[in-house]
C-alpha cells in the first residue's frame, strides 16, 4: 500500500505535490465549488504556493499534504495531515475531494482510511483527530464509518470564517480492533 513516498489504495495513488501541481493547487485554493458548503478557500498566493511546494514545507513527517489522483492520474483533491505540536502522537486530518463530480463515490471514505492506516502503522500515532463543520453530513458520514467518536462541539475559526464544528477522534485502541482496517472490500 505504502511505496516510497506514495500511499497506494485500491482506487487511489496519493502521492507528493511537485511543481507541475501548482496551478491546480493554486486554481484549487481559491475555489469555493473546490471546497464545498463547510470548507474556506485558503487562498494561498503565487509566491507562498511555489515556495510550499519546492522548499518541502508541505511534505515534512510531521506535516504532509498528498495530492489525490484516480488510477489514472486524474487528480480529484487534496488530503492533509499534521502531528500536533504540543502532543505529536496525536495527528489531524483535512481532506477535500475538489472536483465535485467525484464526490459521493467513496473516495473520501477511501483516501482517509488508508491515511489512518499509514498514521496508526506506520507512524505510530495514539489517535487521530478531525474538525468537521456542524452541517457537514458527508463527512461526518465518512468518519462514523471509519469509527470515529464524537469529543466535542465547539467554534473554530477557519480561514477567517467563524464556524460550528464537531471534533471527532479514533484512538489506537478503536483502530486496531475495527475489521474496516483489515477488511478490505472497495
Ligand atoms: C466530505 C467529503 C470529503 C466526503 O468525501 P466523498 O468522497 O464525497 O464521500 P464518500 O463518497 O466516501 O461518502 C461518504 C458518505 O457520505 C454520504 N454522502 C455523500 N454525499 C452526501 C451528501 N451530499 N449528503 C449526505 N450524505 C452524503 C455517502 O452516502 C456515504 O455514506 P454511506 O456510505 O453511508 O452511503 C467530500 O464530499 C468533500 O471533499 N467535500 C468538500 C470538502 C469538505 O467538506 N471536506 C471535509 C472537511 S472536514
Amino acid at each position: 500500500m505504502i511505496f516510497g513516498d506514495k500511499i497506494m489504495t485500491p482506487r487511489l495513488r496519493m502521492r507528493r505535490l511537485v511543481e507541475g501541481d501548482l496551478p491546480l493547487f493554486l486554481a484549487w485554493s481559491h475555489s469555493d465549488t473546490a471546497h464545498g458548503e463547510y470548507l474556506t478557500p485558503e487562498r494561498i498566493d503565487v509566491r507562498d504556493g511555489r515556495e510550499t511546494i519546492a522548499s518541502g514545507a508541505c511534505w515534512q513527517e510531521g506535516n504532509r499534504v498528498f495530492l489525490i489522483e484516480l488510477k489514472d492520474a486524474i487528480p480529484i483533491g487534496t488530503l492533509r495531515y499534521w502531528l500536533r505540536p504540543e502532543r505529536r502522537s496525536c495527528a489531524v486530518m483535512a481532506v477535500k475531494i475538489a472536483d465535485p463530480e467525484q464526490r459521493n463515490k467513496g473516495y473520501g471514505t477511501e483516501a482517509q482510511k488508508y491515511l489512518i492506516i499509514h498514521l496508526f502503522s506506520r507512524l505510530k500515532a495514539r489517535s487521530v483527530e478531525m474538525y468537521t463543520d456542524i452541517n457537514n453530513r458527508p463527512q461526518q458520514r465518512c468518519l462514523t464509518k471509519l469509527g470515529f467518536e464524537l469529543v466535542e462541539t465547539l467554534n473554530y475559526d477557519d480561514h477567517q470564517v467563524k464556524r460550528v464544528g464537531h471534533l471527532f477522534r479514533m484512538d489506537v485502541a478503536h483502530f486496531s480492533n475495527n475489521p474496516v482496517y483489515r477488511y478490505h472490500y472497495e
